[in-house]
Order: structure tokens, then C-alpha cells, then sequence
């Protein structure tokens, strides 16, 4: 099949198989190459993502296994391919990563299935009870719009939604470089509660709970979930807004694990990440616009990372140092330093209030945040050839020389705890 994205309304609903296998093997060269800049390395050896198949918990994955030779199991719900039809990126990135493992001799399994349910959590402590292995790694990943809850079976739904007031913002068309003033308003008490149920904590914890009662957590394991403050411009739609207070819940849940299992070692924490083009980010005012024009400023720096670098700087300088980690007051692992360093906001914010449609592509970086855009769904990829015929059940990783690198990961492989 002949592939070209399909946009609708700034979403994309289709993927690019070999472009997905590329691009994934692209970070794996990436964790490589970094491996190779310390050669003897303290790291995770097994590790657990919940929320494997794309954007942070793909390349925390990546650098996991690919930069640390650990083995992983990654959880995700995506949508399979057929011989017809095309699955969903994250299910092509998540057969390419078991592929490239596999080449690579490094344990690896991916789950498909709802992580939110009690099914799936039994499947992962079962398979890793009957491995015979115990998770000190566990990174909760998730970004997902709706959950059921496990107990009553009642579906929620998260919504990205300002509090108290309506919020209006300067929203930026990717594809025309249009700018127009969007509105939305304010969210409803239940849409808050709602947003907090499926996107904060909840769901973490019970992670946690069964793989404790699984007796699948190490003693000393550390488990992480991802969050995002922001500047202050952005705040009235997130930060201060519905997925704020799930992030907030987030935080709150990190301080009842380390109560309730820092005895036996356990070290849960918030790491605050960097702004990055996600399949959600390009549809919530103000946020395009901002990242955009962050990237320009970063770029023109030259200290734009992207998920595989910001994962591989949260492994290296963060997580696996040999010392005691660095946090901030509120006890958060911060790896959003260099988005937030106060030169890089101030132009960030004179920018913003100067650009127009006659200057945007001068100060911002529309084109860079469309082609990360098309990216993460496997279009606009270096090396493919989109006007030829690719199977909808997609291309071996091997193709593309992920591990060039078979040999040398090998030995990096780690035993079991
Ligand atoms: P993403 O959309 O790329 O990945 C979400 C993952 O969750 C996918 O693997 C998807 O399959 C999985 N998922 C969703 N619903 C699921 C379900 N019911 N069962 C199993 N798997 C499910 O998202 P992204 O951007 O990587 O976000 C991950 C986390 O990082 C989120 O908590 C997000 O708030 C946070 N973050 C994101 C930033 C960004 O700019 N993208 C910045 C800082 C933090």
C-alpha cells in the first residue's frame, strides 16, 4: 500500500510502517552511541513501562534495554494491523523495539491490552513470577483519554480543559501557518474529577499494589511518572487546568508509595519532562505555538533535545549516577531545566508576544513542529521512500541497522536480579 498521512483537524489517523521501524531505529542508535560514552555503567535491570509504544515510555524503553542491556516488558494498547490495513504507530514501533531486542539478544515482551484493567496487571506479574524476575524499574508512561475504572467498571474521561474561567489563546495551524484566537471553556467539577481519574495517580498506585502482592517488585526498586509544569503563559490551560490537577494527583501519589513501601526500599518520584510534539499536543491552544517557538530559541542554542535524549539525560544524569539524586524543593526530578533556564523563557515569551503570520515562520518552528508531528506516525522520516509500496504488517527493523550493534549489545546484557 501506498501511505500518505491522513489529517484531520491536526490529528493524524493513519501510520507509515517502515517509517515507525525507522524512526524507532533511529533512538536505538541514539542509546546506543551514548552507551558507548561510559563503558561501565550501573543501571536498571528489569524494567517495567507502562505506556511502551510511543513518545516517553517508548524511548525511556529504548534507553532501558538499548543503554543499559536491561530487560524490559512494556505494556500499551494499540491497534493491531491486518494484511489491509494499517495498525497504529505505536504497534509497529512496539514490533520493531521487540525485533531489534531480539536481534540484539535482550529480553523483551510487550503487552497489548488495557493497562488500567486488573487483567492486564495479572498477565505482567504472572509472566514475570513465572520468569522468575523482579521489576526495579517502573515507568508509568500513560496518556490516555479515557479509563474504566477497574472496580465498577464506570467509564471517565480526561478532558484538557482551563478551571474556573474560559481560556482564550493564540492556536497556530502546523500545516498553513495560520494563527487564530481559540476559546474553551472552563471545565465542569466532574469533567476535573474525571480528568484526575484517569490521568492522575490512581492507577499508578494499583501498579504498584499488585506488583508488590505479585512479590514482583525488587526490594529497592524506583518507579517514576511522568509529568509537565510549563511556563507560566500555559498555565491557565494546564498547569492551573484539569490535567494540572491530575498531575498534582500524580505527585501526591508519589509521596503515599514512598510512605507505604519506602520500607522496603522502594523510591517513587515525578520526573517533570521537557514540552515535545505529541499526538495530543497539537490540538490544545497555545501549546503548538509555544512549542514551536521554544524549539526555534532551543534549537538556535543548541540544546533541543528530543525523547530519547531527554529519556537518555533522565538515565545518565538522573536516575543511574552512582549518587544521590538531585531533586528539586518539591522532591520532583526535573529534566524540563533547559526548557525552563530563565534566558530561553524570556525570549521564549518576547517571541510570543510579537508573532504574527508575516513573521511566525521567523520566530517559530512551525516546520520543525510538523515534521515531528508527521514523525511519531512514521511520515516525514529520513530514508523512506513514501511513493513506494509498503505491507500494512510493516518492514523488519533490521533494514535499518538499529543495533549496527548486534555484537556490542550483547555484551551488555545483564543476568537476572
Ligand atoms: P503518548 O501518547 O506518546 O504515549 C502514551 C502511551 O500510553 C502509549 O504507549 C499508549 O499506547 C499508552 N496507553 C494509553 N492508554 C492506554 C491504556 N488504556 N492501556 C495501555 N496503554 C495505554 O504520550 P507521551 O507524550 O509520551 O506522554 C506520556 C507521559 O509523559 C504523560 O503522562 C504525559 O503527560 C507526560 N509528559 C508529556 C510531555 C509531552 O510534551 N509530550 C511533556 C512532559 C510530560
Amino acid at each position: 500500500m501506498i501511505l500518505k498521512p491522513m489529517v484531520r483537524n491536526n490529528i493524524c489517523i493513519n501510520a507509515h510502517p517502515a517509517g515507525c521501524a525507522a524512526e524507532v531505529a533511529r533512538q536505538i542508535r541514539f542509546a546506543r552511541k551514548r552507551k558507548d560514552l561510559s563503558s561501565e555503567r550501573r543501571g536498571p535491570v528489569n524494567v517495567l513501562v507502562i505506556g511502551c509504544s510511543t513518545g516517553y515510555g517508548l524511548a525511556s524503553r529504548i534507553v532501558a534495554a538499548f543503554g543499559y542491556g536491561a530487560r524490559t516488558y512494556g505494556v500499551s494498547y494499540e491497534k493491531e494491523a491486518t494484511e489491509t490495513k494499517v495498525g497504529t504507530a505505536g504497534w509497529y514501533n512496539n514490533r520493531a523495539f521487540d525485533e531489534a531486542a531480539s536481534i540484539a539478544g535482550i529480553d523483551s515482551f510487550t503487552f497489548d491490552g488495557d493497562a488500567f484493567s486488573k487483567g492486564i496487571k495479572n498477565e505482567v506479574v504472572r509472566r514475570a513470577t513465572e520468569s522468575g524476575l523482579r521489576f526495579d524499574l517502573i515507568i508509568y508512561s500513560l496518556a490516555s483519554p479515557v479509563r474504566v475504572d477497574p472496580e465498577t467498571g464506570v467509564m471517565y474521561k480526561s478532558v484538557i480543559k482551563p478551571l474556573y474561567r474560559p481560556y482564550r489563546g493564540k492556536s497556530v495551524d502546523m500545516f498553513t501557518g495560520a494563527i487564530s484566537d481559540a476559546e474553551i471553556s472552563e471545565a465542569t467539577e466532574a469533567e476535573a474529577f474525571e480528568t484526575v481519574k484517569v490521568m492522575g495517580g490512581e492507577d499508578w498506585q494499583l501498579w504498584i499494589e499488585a506488583l508488590a502482592a505479585g512479590d514482583v517488585l525488587a526490594s529497592r526498586a524506583t518507579t517514576i511518572a511522568y509529568s509537565y509544569i510549563g511556563p507560566a503563559l500555559s498555565w491557565p490551560i494546564y498547569h492551573d487546568g484539569t490535567i494540572g490537577k491530575a498531575k498534582a494527583h500524580l505527585e501526591y501519589t508519589s509521596a503515599i508509595l514512598n510512605r507505604d513501601y519506602g520500607a522496603r526500599g522502594l523510591h517513587a518520584y515525578v520526573s517533570v519532562n521537557k514540552a515535545l510534539v505529541t499526538r495530543a499536543s497539537a490540538v490544545i491552544p497555545i501549546i503548538p505555538l509555544y512549542v514551536s517557538t521554544l524549539f526555534k530559541v532551543m534549537k538556535e542554542r543548541g540544546i533541543h533535545e528530543d525523547c530519547i535524549a531527554q529519556a537518555d539525560r533522565l538515565f545518565r544524569e538522573r536516575l543511574y549516577t552512582g549518587s544521590s539524586m538531585t531533586l528539586d524543593d518539591a522532591g520532583r526530578i526535573r529534566i524540563d531545566d533547559l526548557e525552563m533556564g530563565a534566558a530561553v523563557q524570556s525570549e521564549v515569551e518576547s517571541r510570543m508576544q510579537k508573532v504574527r503570520e508575516d513573521n511566525l515562520f521567523d520566530l517559530a518552528d512551525i516546520e520543525g513542529f510538523r515534521t515531528d508531528f508527521l514523525r511519531i506516525h512514521g511520515f516525514s522520516v529520513d530514508g523512506i521512500d513514501y511513493s513506494a509500496d509498503c505491507p500494512c504488517l510493516g518492514v523488519s527493523i533490521s533494514s535499518f541497522d538499529p543495533v549496527g550493534t548486534v555484537e556490542t549489545v550483547r555484551e551488555g546484557v545483564r543476568g537476572k536480579e
